[in-house]
């Protein structure tokens, strides 16, 4: 089993009312699409996520996206399904057996619904996630309420929706209807059998302005506040570069160690790997590894970064120190403060950089070498996101 993740952010997201495509407007600190991106790379039964948007949101994407590795662009159509129709194509010239089709309008979803879906394709063409209905269903007649609706059976269907590639792609060739709001009920028409999962509340799309709203308190209710430490001293010598928090700063010594030896920021990936509670710098990044070996510190820091996506959870506040009786840091700190946030893909407010000597004391004092601390405030969901 080959399984694509296929996430649709090609629309205008004209109900939405934001500034921009929906799609791209942050939500939780981050754009509406990176949260089910993140998400659907960090599975491990998902093998490709592919992400189809519009001809001229490229540049919207990589910025929602930032360094996001292992993603491939496809370009959308004119309607949701002619946008999932190209998605479907990129993912059998990949070679995927099974697809899950996703709207990036529905940021939440969790691994335990994509569990759920995967799971249902052993013995199904297709599977949706769905809720029951619960409240009083009625017609409106102007504003003044009509006949009541039955809603015996009746239910909210989601995405991901999830399918064998070739039943899909089939159904979608024999689609003769209108504009068709998911794919499920392409697959049903054209015969195959589409089984209902248990959805989720928090999969819910957001369609209008008021909704952005209700998804980032259901977000931010499900977080829980961590912090983690980082220490770390690099050697300064002679003859080699000086790099503090990505940014290289001119001095007649520099710090020696693996690739650029940015001993701030390896103390501030040490912190976030702290809040995650998820091991070290040697652990992630062994110099053994040929993808780690002479790598720009930066790329550490963006990793971490990423780690915290992947789980759900939010940068709230970095806080440097750096201990050193020269170079002076204060006319770097814009800089340094800039690169940071520009890498942990924060405000620059939620990046502090401090600087302090040791009264000559001990080897910082002697110009031996720099230490450097940093404090990671992170939020993490509590429960039912990526674990
Ligand atoms: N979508 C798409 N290609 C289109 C239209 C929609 O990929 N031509 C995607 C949207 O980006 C969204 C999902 O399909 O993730 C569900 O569509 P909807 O919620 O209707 O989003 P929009 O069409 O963008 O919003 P609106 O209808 O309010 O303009
Ligand atoms: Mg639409």
């Amino acid at each position: 089993m080959t399984t694509a993740a296929i996430i649709v952010a090609a629309g205008k997201g004209e109900r939405a009312g934001q500034d921009m495509p929906k799609q791209f407007a942050l939500l939780g600190g981050k754009a509406l699409v990176a949260h089910s991106a993140l998400r659907m790379t960090a599975h491990a039964s998902i093998d490709h996520v592919l992400v189809v948007i519009g001809a001229d949101q490229r540049d919207l994407l990589n910025r929602a996206l930032g360094s996001l590795a292992n993603v491939t662009v496809v370009e959308g159509g004119a309607e949701r399904q002619d946008s999932v129709r190209n998605g479907l194509a990129a993912a059998q010239s990949l070679g995927c057996s099974h697809v899950l089709i996703h709207d990036a309008a529905r940021p939440c979803v969790s691994s335990a619904v994509i569990d759920r879906l995967i799971a249902a394709l052993e013995t199904n063409d297709g599977a949706v996630p769905a809720l029951p209905v619960v409240d009083t269903l009625a017609r409106g007649e102007g504003v003044g309420l009509g006949d009541p609706v039955d809603r015996t059976g009746v239910h909210h269907i989601q995405t991901p929706q999830a399918f064998a590639l070739p039943a899909i792609i089939n159904a979608h060739q024999r689609w003769t209807g209108s504009a068709a709001t998911d794919d499920a009920q392409m697959a049903r028409a054209a015969g195959y059998g589409v089984a209902l999962v248990e959805g989720e509340n928090a999969l819910a799309k957001i369609t209008h302005p008021a909704d952005f709203a209700r998804m980032e308190a259901l977000i931010q209710s499900n977080l829980i506040s961590r912090t983690g430490m980082g220490y770390d001293v690099h050697r300064l010598e002679a003859g080699e570069e000086l790099w503090l928090c990505g940014v290289r700063i001119p001095h007649d010594r520099g710090l020696a160690g693996h690739s650029d030896a940015d001993v701030a920021i390896h103390a501030l990936v040490d912190a976030i790997l702290g809040a995650l509670a998820d091991g070290d710098i040697g652990t992630h990044f062994p110099p053994s590894d040929p993808q780690w070996r002479g790598a720009a510190s930066s790329r550490f820091l963006e990793h971490a970064a990423s780690l915290v996506a992947a789980r759900g959870g939010l940068i709230d506040h970095v806080d440097v120190t750096l201990i050193c009786e020269a170079p002076k840091i204060g006319p770097h700190r814009g800089a340094m403060r800039e690169t940071l946030a520009r890498l942990l893909r924060v405000d620059e407010r939620a990046v502090s950089i401090k600087a302090t000597t040791t009264e000559r004391l001990g080897f910082a004092g002697r110009g031996e070498g720099i230490a450097a601390q940093a404090i990671a405030t992170l939020r993490l969901p509590l429960k039912g996101q990526m674990a």
